[in-house]
């Protein structure tokens, strides 16, 4: 009886001791209150501070490809809002050339499909992509999960955020989502306006009508899209012929639409479009201001041009860019030079 009862005492404090341990180390995302409700799924892959210290770790190792040269921040850079600003196309292992602009990466929780034509559903499926790339990291999984169970640092990163030391690729994805959910981008002039704490100046609201006029059907406020697939009036390339949507659905009527992009962050996140034909923001505002795009007549003159620009820029987030969470992790440099 007695014996029976230090069990059950014994397994009681165990579990209590799981909980705390739980507790102490689960975060939840920061966000503010008008924002919609995210997208990801938290439940299956909740929060926790060992996993985005992981994922971090794993962003910014160049193991992830094949020559062990190539970061996903090689191409994803914090300063750019997580974006590359070197190229029009995104620059990989070898020098090979992407067909496409390395998009920014910010509150990405709120977004259901990801790529420029929407060809990932999930978060979690989408490192695999630039991972087993030929012209990206040109890695493949399986010898990616080896290559990280036998270095002597990362089987003790993967138990501390899992609880098992031995590797297997849903850690890794889930890692890896759980660094870039936290990458949240809220703290714009915009932002501080919206809580009270701001004001517009005559020009940025001048620019905010026009933004409401022509703009925000599609780049919906807050997050400055509405999450679909658009054409907007871009000719197409002629080399690179990409069909976007329709290379997904092959649906003739999704030929040349392509994801609408947030407007957030647009200073550090240049050249624009899929192809990142425009290298400033001037251009995408020429090529706006005299169109007609989803039935709407878009006319923008000089002085309308100057005001939305004005708007668009309190759209930056500085403090975004300057977190410190999100750069290169200490813990990593130990590990690349020991
Ligand atoms: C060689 C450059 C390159 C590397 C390396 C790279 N990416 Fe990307 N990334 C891109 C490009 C280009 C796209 C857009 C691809 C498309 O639309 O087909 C993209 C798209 C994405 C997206 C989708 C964003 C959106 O809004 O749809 C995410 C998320 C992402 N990358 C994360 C990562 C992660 C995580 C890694 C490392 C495992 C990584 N990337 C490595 C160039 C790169
Ligand atoms: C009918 C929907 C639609 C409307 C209206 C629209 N856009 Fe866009 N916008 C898009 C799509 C789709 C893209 C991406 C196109 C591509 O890459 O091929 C885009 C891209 C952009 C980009 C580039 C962003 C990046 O990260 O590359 C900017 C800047 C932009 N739009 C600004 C505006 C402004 C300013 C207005 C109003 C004058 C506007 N858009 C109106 C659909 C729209």
């Amino acid at each position: 009886m007695k014996k029976s009862i230090s069990i059950i005492l014994v397994l009681f404090v165990s579990i209590l001791l799981i909980f705390l341990f739980d507790i102490k180390n689960s975060t939840s995302l920061n966000y503010p209150k008008y924002f919609p409700k995210i997208e990801y799924d938290l439940s299956k892959n909740p929060i926790n501070k060992d996993k985005i210290e992981l994922g971090k770790i794993l962003f910014y190792d160049p193991i992830l490809s094949k020559n062990n040269q190539i970061s996903c921040a090689s191409c994803h850079s914090s300063y750019n809002a997580f974006a590359h600003t070197d190229h029009k196309l995104s620059h990989g292992i070898n020098d090979e050339i992407g067909i496409r602009n390395a998009p920014a990466l910010f509150n990405l929780a709120w977004q259901k499909e990801f790529m420029w034509d929407g060809a990932i559903n999930h978060l979690d499926m989408q490192a695999l992509a630039p991972i087993n790339s030929e012209i990206e990291m040109g890695e493949n999984t399986r010898n990616l999960i080896s290559k990280l169970q036998k270095t002597n640092y990362y089987p003790e990163l993967f138990y501390s955020a899992f609880g098992d030391s031995i590797i297997k690729t849903e850690y890794l994805l889930k890692s890896l989502s759980q660094f870039q959910l936290t990458l949240i981008s809220s703290n714009s002039k915009y932002d501080s306006v919206i809580k009270g704490e701001a004001k517009f100046s005559d020009k940025e609201k001048r620019g905010h009508e026009l933004f409401k006029n022509n703009c925000n059907s599609c780049h919906t406020e807050p997050m400055f899209t509405n999450y679909e697939y658009k054409k907007n009036g871009i000719k197409e390339d002629s080399i690179l012929k990409d069909f976007g949507r329709y290379n997904i659905t092959e649906n003739i009527n999704d030929k040349y639409l392509f994801k609408v992009p947030s407007l957030r962050n647009l200073k550090y996140s240049y050249p624009y479009m899929h192809d990142g034909r425009f290298e400033k923001l001037q251009f995408v505002i020429n090529h706006y201001s005299e169109i007609n795009i989803d039935n709407n007549l878009i006319h923008l003159n000089n002085k309308e041009k100057v005001d939305l620009t004005a708007f668009l820029l309190t759209l930056n987030d500085k403090e975004f860019t300057l977190n410190k969470n999100h750069k290169f992790p200490l813990k990593l440099i130990e590990t690349l030079y020991q």
